[in-house]
């Protein structure tokens, strides 16, 4: 602030108070005790004989009025008022933020330091951890998988017992920090409607249902041909790959004859979207033992 607004700001302020000072004083005249005279009128009358008393303000009425005062230039003299002057307590917006951003800082590195030293089963079973867990989670997780973690079609579902990329709590880690792009490459040209039909039904039988046996029959001799290399002799998938279990009851697209041939048909090609730059690495093991506990619960079945 220049020196002109500076004292233009100061010489504005105090002669405001001094000038509520004077009009004060000069208005607080003493009462008049001339009993015999009667009060003292304002010396207008109306209809012949009704007359304005002028009495003076209350004493406890002007007293506050003088405390306000007083308390107006305590303000100016501790809290910056008077342009450029900062007060004598330094107090500025920019200091007070600063201030309790810090002491927030703090308590927060605090309650995070104790979970540092803590492993993935610790954590779930301590109260505090997985109340700051979910937390997180419904800030950067819900909207993909869900306010409970069991996802939508194309979220999966964090509660299933096994995990498309692997469950153990490093892999989940590593999944959370980096992300993940799955690559199931679309096969409706090389195989055309017929194949697919057949190897979707096939699929359709590994987890333990019968769809039609002599569709399945020549989809089998296909599977082996086309997508062992990721989903595995047996079905059950490749973690490394982010190739999942074809024959559990947890289906990221569907698990219908027709919903795994549009799968088969057109690919698809799933992200997770990396959070090492949203989230610290303790932030990150906190919502691995989160979604892994999620499985416990309810035992990773989904409907
Ligand atoms: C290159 C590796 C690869 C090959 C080969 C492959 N898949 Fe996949 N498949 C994947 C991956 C990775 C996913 C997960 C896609 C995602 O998460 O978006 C997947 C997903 C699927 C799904 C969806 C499962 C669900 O839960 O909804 C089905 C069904 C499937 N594959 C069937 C097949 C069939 C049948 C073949 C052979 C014709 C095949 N895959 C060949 C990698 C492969
Ligand atoms: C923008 C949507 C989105 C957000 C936000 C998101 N995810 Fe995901 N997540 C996905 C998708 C899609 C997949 C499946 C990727 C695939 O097809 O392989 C996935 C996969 C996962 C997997 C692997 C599951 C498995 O079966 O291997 C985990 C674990 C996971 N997410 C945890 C989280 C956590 C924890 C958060 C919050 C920090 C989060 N995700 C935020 C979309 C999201």
């Amino acid at each position: 602030m220049t020196v002109f607004w500076t004292t233009w700001i100061i010489v504005l302020t105090l002669g405001n108070v001094l000038f509520a000072l004077w009009l004060l004083s000069s208005t607080a005249r003493k009462k008049h005790g001339d009993a015999a005279a009667g009060p003292e009128t304002t010396g207008h009358t109306w209809d012949g004989d009704l007359a304005e008393y002028n009495n003076p303000l209350p004493r406890w009425w002007l007293g506050m009025f003088y405390l306000s005062i007083v308390f107006g230039l305590g303000y100016l003299v501790l809290y910056p008022g008077l342009g450029a002057y900062r007060g004598t307590l330094n107090w500025s917006q920019a200091n007070q933020w600063a201030g309790e951003m810090s002491a927030a800082r703090v308590s927060g590195d605090r309650i995070y330091a104790r979970y540092a030293a803590m492993d993935a089963s610790a954590l779930q079973h301590d109260p505090q951890a997985m109340q700051t867990a979910r937390h997180l989670f419904a800030v950067n997780c819900a909207q993909c998988h869900g306010a409970d973690g069991h996802g939508a079609r194309g979220f999966p579902n964090l509660s299933a017992a096994n995990y498309q990329w692997g469950r153990d709590p490093d892999t989940v880690i590593q999944t959370i920090t980096e992300g993940r792009e799955a690559a199931m490459p679309a096969w409706g040209e090389v195989l055309g409607d017929n194949g697919v039909r057949q190897v979707a039904e096939y699929v359709y039988t590994l987890s333990g249902r019968t769809g039609e046996p002599a569709l399945a029959r020549e989809g089998q001799a296909l599977f082996a041909t086309y997508c062992v290399a990721c989903h595995g002799q047996d079905g059950r998938g490749t973690a490394a790959l982010g190739a999942p279990n074809l024959t559990d009851t947890v289906w990221l697209y569907g698990g219908s004859v027709a919903s795994i041939a549009e799968t088969v048909t057109k690919g698809r090609q799933g992200q997770m979207p990396s959070q090492g730059s949203r989230l610290t690495p303790i932030q990150i093991r906190l919502l691995a033992a989160y979604v892994t506990g999620l499985a416990e619960e309810s035992n990773g079945q989904q409907p």
